[in-house]
């Protein structure tokens, strides 16, 4: 009886317990799974417009970027207006708003050469010049300094295979041989620029940069070329820079080419800096036609060009031109000078043009007037006369001067 007694309510209680248990393992367990699904559900559509939101971000960042750095092959007011007017309202991520696109680099340098054809005596001199400037405009352009490689050569002849940081500007139209009439004087053949030519050519193309450079096909730079010009520039609206002359083979007679870099970095940095020769130049790019003016009917490849365009800028600069010796900027392989053969009538005409070149100039400049009238009045004159051949006694052959 009294087992009885406490079975009963015992058999009770786990009549409606067990019941409830079921019941509640019935309900309760279906509940989390849908609540699960409609959970996931949620984070796949929020996954799905959280994607498309970030390529329409990507989308806008790199057209914002191109128009940036594109500024001048796109009317950027009329084209914007459409693309806005046109493009619906982009729903952005709700999470924190991304960062806005880098500003376009800031371009410092456009730096100019004139290689010569391939096949040229100096091809491998060359080869090296176009690994280490295109290496040296990588580095810089990751430190901030803007650097854009240009070359400027003669339509149609072969050229010697170049990184693809280089851009062409306009094509060479004159040479000494043709412009000097060398052939009526038995010369060979040598296709051999203007500087004015090379200078305006790369001047026309160059707007937004803050100088302008020109070095000899032949010279080469060392990694940080730039970032140390960068620092030149800073101080000086113009400078020119000497180069270290470095080995041009190994010790097993091996000639250097554009895979020993490193090698000639090093030389570059133990070899003393002793030639005085003049084929490193840089200037404030907006002063270019009163450099070009003065360096007028100056040609490359045979004295004193380089002595003349040093001369144009510590002329047009005054003091603020700076030249730099005895530093590790710049290198050339070996101890040639140029790669043309002597051809006197050649250095004559040059030396003759560098003589009465600075007379043209002083009519409508003078040294150290750097003002925004004396560039439109050099920019004239080049306009009327990029070349004027001078038909004076002494210009023939044999000089009769001594
Ligand atoms: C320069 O000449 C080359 C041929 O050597 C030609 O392909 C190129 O289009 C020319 N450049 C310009 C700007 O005319």
């Amino acid at each position: 009886m009294r087992r009885l007694r406490l079975v009963l309510p015992l058999l009770a209680a786990l009549a409606v317990l067990v019941p409830w248990w079921a019941a509640r393992r019935d309900t309760a367990n279906p509940a989390p799974a849908a609540a699960a699904l409609n959970l996931a559900r949620e984070q796949g559509r929020a996954i799905a417009a959280l994607r498309a939101d970030l390529a329409a971000y990507r989308a806008e960042t790199a057209r914002r970027r191109e128009a940036a750095t594109a500024p001048r092959e796109r009317p950027a007011a009329a084209d914007g207006a459409v693309r806005d007017a046109a493009t619906p309202p982009r729903v952005r991520p709700a999470a924190a708003e991304p960062p806005p696109p880098p500003p376009p680099p800031d371009i410092t340098f456009a730096h100019v050469i004139n290689p010569m054809p391939a096949g040229h005596g100096l091809h491998a001199d060359v080869e090296v010049t176009f690994a280490a400037l295109a290496r040296a405009a990588a580095y810089a352009r990751a430190r901030g300094v803007g650097v854009r490689l240009l070359t400027c050569e003669f339509a149609g002849e072969a050229r010697i295979r170049r990184p693809a940081a280089f851009e062409p500007v306009a094509n060479l139209t004159r040479h000494a041989f043709e412009a000097y009439e060398l052939g009526r004087r038995g010369v060979a053949e040598r296709r051999l620029p203007f500087v004015t030519e090379i200078f305006e050519n790369a001047y026309r193309e160059t707007e937004g940069a803050r100088f302008l450079g020109y070095t000899n096909a032949d010279i080469a730079v060392q990694e940080d070329f730039y970032v140390k010009a960068a620092a030149y520039a800073k101080a000086s609206d113009a400078f020119v820079i000497n180069r270290v002359e470095v080995d041009d083979k190994d010790a097993n007679g091996r000639p250097y080419g554009p895979a020993d870099l490193e090698t000639l970095y090093a030389l570059g940095r133990k070899r003393p800096q002793r030639h005085a020769g003049y084929d490193c130049f840089f200037w404030r790019r907006d002063r270019t036609p009163l450099v070009s003016l003065f360096v007028r009917n100056v040609f490359v490849g045979y004295p004193p060009v380089g002595r003349h365009v040093m001369e144009a800028l510590r002329c047009v600069f005054g003091t603020k031109y700076r030249e730099i010796r005895g530093a590790h900027h710049t290198f050339h392989l070996g101890d040639r000078n140029g790669g043309w053969s002597q051809h006197g009538q050649y250095e004559h005409m040059n030396r003759r043009a560098a003589r009465l070149a600075p007379g043209p100039f002083r009519r409508v400049a003078r040294c150290g007037a750097g003002g925004a009238d004396a560039v439109a009045a050099a920019a004239a004159e080049l306009r009327r006369a990029p070349f004027e051949r001078w038909d004076v006694p002494g210009a023939e052959w044999p000089p009769r001067e001594v």
